[in-house]
Formats: structure tokens, sequence, C-alpha cells
């Protein structure tokens, strides 16, 4: 009765180890929550309607174009230099490359259009997430 007793035992305990495992394991192999992280964030009132406001150290457009704001990244898709705004579209110094206020290449070289950012208006202010 003593030997049954003690393999029950060594069972429970082999089987606490065996959960305890598990659980570590799933935590790790589990995809951390993607956290979205505050790139800028801006008065809704800075934006100039039909217009860009551009952040160059960030190297970031924040646009309101027909009532919608969005955000689209400077960097060239050509070859990574800093692309700048028009009155009427972004235009990249180094090769000349143009895009639309959506990113959307316009003339080349660049052949993919701007990463655009997302936005969120948080009380009165419109914040970009990475
Ligand atoms: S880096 Fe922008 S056009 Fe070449």
């Amino acid at each position: 009765m003593a030997k049954t007793g003690q393999s029950r035992r060594r069972f429970l305990v082999a089987l606490a180890f065996l959960a305890t495992g598990l659980l570590s394991l799933t935590r790790f192999l589990k995809p951390a929550a993607k956290s979205k992280k505050t790139l800028l964030a801006v008065a809704e009132k800075d934006i100039p309607s039909n217009g860009a406001l551009v952040y160059k150290e960030a190297r970031v457009a924040i646009i309101r174009e027909s009532g919608k704001i969005s955000a689209v990244s400077l960097v060239c898709t050509h070859l990574g230099c800093t692309v700048s705004a028009t009155t009427d579209e972004l235009v990249c110094p180094c090769h000349g490359s143009s895009f639309d206020w959506k990113g959307i290449v316009i003339k080349g070289p660049a052949d993919r259009p701007l990463p655009q950012y997302k936005v969120e208006e948080r009380d009165g202010r419109i914040v970009v997430l990475l």
C-alpha cells in the first residue's frame, strides 16, 4: 500500500512539472501582442487643410486632403533620400521622383509608394503610430 501512495505522489509531481513546462513553453511560443508605439502627436488644428505638416527629423508628413488626415513616410523608396513636400506633391531632391499626397509614385525612378503610417485622433490630437 505504501508503494502505491509513493507511486501516486511521484506521478502527481511529474504531472505538476509537465504542466509547468507546458505553460512556460506556451508563453515562449505565443507571439507578443503588437504594441502601438506613438511616433508623433500633433494638434489637429496645426495640420493645414489640403496641405502637409512635415517633420524632417522623423521623416514623416502628416497630410490633410479633402478633410481626411493621413501620414506618410518621407523616406524615398528609390535610394532613401528625404522627400520634400511642395504645395501639391512630395518630391525627392536626389533623383526627381515625385509622389502624390497618398505616397503613390507619380514619376520615377522610385517604383514603390511611400509607406503610410496609421493615424488615430485622440482628444483633438492626431497620433501617428509605428
Ligand atoms: S532617392 Fe529619391 S529618387 Fe532617388
